[in-house]
């Protein structure tokens, strides 16, 4: 019996496919590569270059493997390009989805862990958030994203297929190995994009806004590493496996820094100035995004490993110096 990783060719998804091959598991990957890269994928995953909106390409996947889960990363996944572009999140997000759980449930495929997102908070009532705070997207990833948790709840109520959400704060950091790492085109992550700095790659960072209501005036988020979230994937696997029922869980370490604090930091790491300019505001950011994972500690058993942000920063180094340009060398 193998795990079905969709989008394992991304970069939360190859991470989580390292994992699941380090703990002996058969892995078979399925990403489109718009935005995913062959040479991410683990060499001992099976692999299917398909478009989960293309039935007849999922639906003969299934008939081939045997698929005893799911782990669905495949999804468009920036926020700034949902507000510009709406309907490609409507179509690759939930009309993607609509038909990976079409053909899973024609082929009897009844167990699925889902890539979801701090951002089906939108601007929360309160930090820490728990998984039980109000989901108000203010931006189209997030709405698409709680819509697909939705459509995994009906669609369980009809066809009994079980799921768990693991709501992502700010995903950051490389694989230890140095193997995999972050790689977007464009990148608008905060910390591959301070990094450039030391690489030689742009002349300085950009902060947006400094007059939000925090410590130094800048925005505070809840930084994870990678491999942690990747490890939460399989203990969610397992927990679904051993019969556990319908769930979501926020991950993240439960500690907020601000992107002053962030910029400090990777200076120290990389030895290098960095130099930091204060421009407006990004539109749609919240002022303090930061999760309570308590749930996800107690009912999956899971324990960070890499939860200071120094060690999170260096892992992000390791990759970017190595590989300026991610995968293309
Ligand atoms: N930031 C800067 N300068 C930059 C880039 C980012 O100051 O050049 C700031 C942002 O304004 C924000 C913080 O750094 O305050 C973090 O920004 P990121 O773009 O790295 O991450 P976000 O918090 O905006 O978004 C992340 C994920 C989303 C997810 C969201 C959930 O990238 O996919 O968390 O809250 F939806």
């Amino acid at each position: 019996m193998a795990i079905l990783v969709l989008g394992g060719a991304g970069y939360i998804g190859s991470h989580t496919v390292y994992e699941l091959i380090d703990a002996g598991r058969d892995v078979v990957v399925a990403d489109n590569l718009l935005t995913g890269f062959r040479a991410a994928v683990h060499p001992k995953a099976r692999f299917y270059e398909l478009d989960i909106r293309d039935r007849k390409a999922v639906d003969a996947l299934f008939e081939k493997e045997t698929i005893e889960g799911v782990i669905h990363f495949a999804a468009s996944s920036q926020v700034g390009e949902s507000m510009v572009d709406p309907l490609k999140y409507y179509d690759n997000n939930l009309w993607g989805t609509t038909v990976l759980l079409q053909s899973m449930v024609a082929h009897g495929v009844d167990k699925i862990v889902f890539s979801s997102t701090a951002a089906t908070y939108g601007e929360p009532e309160r930090v820490p958030i728990l998984e039980s705070d109000r989901t108000e997207p203010t931006n189209c990833y997030g709405e698409t994203k709680l819509a697909m948790e939705r459509m995994m709840s009906w669609t369980s109520r009809a066809h009994g297929l079980r799921y768990v959400a693991l709501r992502y704060f700010n995903a950051c950091g490389a694989h230890p190995s140095g193997a995999i790492g972050e790689a977007h085109d464009p990148e608008t992550h905060l910390i591959p994009l301070i990094l450039q700095v030391p690489n030689g790659e742009r002349e300085k960072i950009s902060v947006f806004g400094d007059d939000y209501p925090t410590r130094d005036g800048t925005c505070v988020r809840d930084y994870i590493h990678v491999t942690d979230l990747a490890q939460a994937h399989i203990l969610a696997l397992d927990y679904l496996l051993a019969g556990g029922e319908n769930n979501v869980f926020n991950l993240g370490n439960g500690v907020g820094f601000t992107v002053k604090e962030v910029i400090d930091v990777t200076r120290k790491v990389t030895g290098h100035p960095i130099p930091a300019e204060i421009c407006p505001r990004r539109a749609g950011d919240p002022a303090q995004l930061v999760a309570s994972s308590e749930k996800a500690k107690t009912v999956l058993g899971w324990k960070p490993q890499y939860a200071e942000l120094d060690t999170i920063v260096s892992s992000a180094w390791t990759w970017h110096k190595n590989h300026p340009n991610g995968y293309q060398g």
